[in-house]
């Protein structure tokens, strides 16, 4: 039982603090369904309306200033406004947008993309102008090779909001599990989706055996940016046993592309998929995205497969913007300095964030398997995250929902104390100073010890 008094006074300082914000909502209810523009950035009452951002902060219409830990949903690893991709952008801008041709860019885009990513050092690439895009073409591609049809996905792993791989992405709309299609998408199209449970290889295993399988997809860094990890070992049987039997291995990467380590979680783990799509950080904080990989397989674009091509139109593929912000992006992370900085950064916060909830005695844990993404919950031990059966799968997802009552709580109560979380979630930046850590753990602390006077927080 949540004490109301302690949220009545957090949900009534949030309201007094984002009066203008208020009023925006307002607004955005008559013209938008659910009010906002991405589920993930839905908030009760109303969301926060920002205006501008600079390096690791942001600020809202209201004026109030926020430590911000959402960062572009995870593609701004320099943080906002870099100077050196603002440079980019601005001078992109002043000689066009889109060319309606093709341009010198978008080949230097490429060639970094090649320097960085294992899988693409001997392949090719294609842009796209999503992370969704970028996973959906990735599939087609995978099923034009093999010739086969059916996928392979794990339970809570996200790959965009296309049709084949939305299933069983999050329990709350779907489960195949429960029987329960997503609404929209006719259970025939699901039909040649598989969805399993993470890290559970022999299911893979018997999947594969019973034919018909283009490929495996997964998060390589664990379900839905590292909520879930993927089991020590896990990936290394993938790449065999999709190997052994011609199935094409596809690695998500759009959140771990150029996060994990400047070639992805494929070079942090040393398992090469035969695909990988990108996107976020991939083209600087701009829209953007990319399949990478086996040159046999992405040559499937070429006009002169005839019979067996994939076509591939999109207006804004590789637009000059893009290309000019991501090569910028690239091209720092080339020059390795970002890494050890961002992951220097991710660990302060997370032993910062331990220490406080060490000292404050509540049952809670810090955990994330990409270095620079932070994940809290409450009522979770190390245990939970070993997901690999149907029982420890519900038990996770039912203790996180539990969680999750908590961490809206604290995630309210650090807006309004000026750090913007992502949900239970913190993406760092290079950006991110010592001084914006210090100030998010003291604030965390202190939303902390006000639930814990109140009885919220056990021990
Ligand atoms: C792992 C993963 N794949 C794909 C996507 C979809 O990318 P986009 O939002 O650019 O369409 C996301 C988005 O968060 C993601 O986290």
């Amino acid at each position: 039982m949540i004490s109301e008094s302690l949220k009545n006074k957090i949900d009534h300082e949030y309201l007094k603090k984002h009066l203008k914000s208020l009023d925006l909502y307002r607004r955005a209810k008559r013209v938008f369904a659910r009010g906002v523009t991405h589920d993930s950035r839905y908030f009760e009452p109303m969301p926060i309306y920002c205006v501008r951002a600079k390096g690791s902060r942001k600020w809202d219409v209201d004026g109030n200033e926020y430590i911000d830990y959402w960062m572009g949903h995870g593609a701004l690893i320099l943080g906002h406004a870099h100077p050196i991709v603002t440079k980019a952008a601005i001078e992109q801008v002043r000689k066009g947008t889109h060319l309606g041709a093709s341009h010198e860019l978008e080949i230097q885009w490429a060639e970094k993309v090649t320097c960085l990513i294992p899988c693409a050092r001997e392949g090719l690439v294609e842009f796209t102008s999503s992370g969704t895009e970028a996973t959906m073409m990735a599939i087609r591609i995978a099923r034009a090779y093999t010739g086969k049809k059916f996928i392979i996905k794990f339970m809570s792993h996200f790959h965009g909001w296309f049709d084949y791989t939305l299933i069983d992405y999050n329990p709350r709309y779907s489960s195949l599990l429960l029987g329960d299609y997503p609404v929209g998408i006719p259970p025939e199209v699901c039909q040649y989706t598989i969805a399993l449970l993470p890290n559970d290889i022999e299911s893979v295993e018997r999947v594969i055996e019973g034919g018909n399988v283009a490929c495996v997809i997964l998060e390589p860094g664990g379900a839905s940016m590292g909520l879930i990890p993927v089991a020590k070992g896990f990936l290394e049987n993938l790449r065999k046993i999709t190997k052994d039997n011609g199935v094409i291995l596809i690695f998500d990467e759009v959140v771990t592309g150029f996060r994990d380590a400047p070639g992805g979680a494929q070079e942090r783990y040393g398992v090469i998929p035969d695909l990988s799509t990108l996107g976020k950080i991939l083209a600087g904080g701009f829209p953007g995205g990319a399949v990478v990989g086996k040159r046999e397989c992405l040559s499937l674009l070429e006009f002169k497969a005839e019979g067996r091509r994939i076509a591939h139109p999109g207006t804004f593929n590789a637009n000059p913007l893009s290309a000019a912000a991501g090569n910028a992006c690239l091209g720092l992370i080339l020059e390795g300095r970002v890494h050890p900085s961002i992951n220097f950064k991710g660990e302060m916060l997370r032993r910062g964030l331990n220490d406080v909830i060490e000292d404050n005695r509540v049952d809670a844990l810090v955990w994330g398997t990409t270095p620079s993404i932070i994940y809290v919950g409450f009522g979770l031990s190390p245990e939970d995250l070993n997901v690999s059966d149907i029982e420890s799968y519900i038990r996770f997802q039912k203790k996180r929902e539990e969680s999750q009552k908590i961490t809206r709580i604290i995630e309210k109560e650090l807006i309004n104390k000026g750090v913007h979380p992502m949900g239970s979630r913190f993406i760092l930046s290079i950006a991110h100073t010592r001084k914006d850590i210090e100030t998010t753990i003291e604030r965390f602390n202190e939303a902390l010890r006000e639930l814990k006077s109140e009885g919220i927080l056990r021990g």
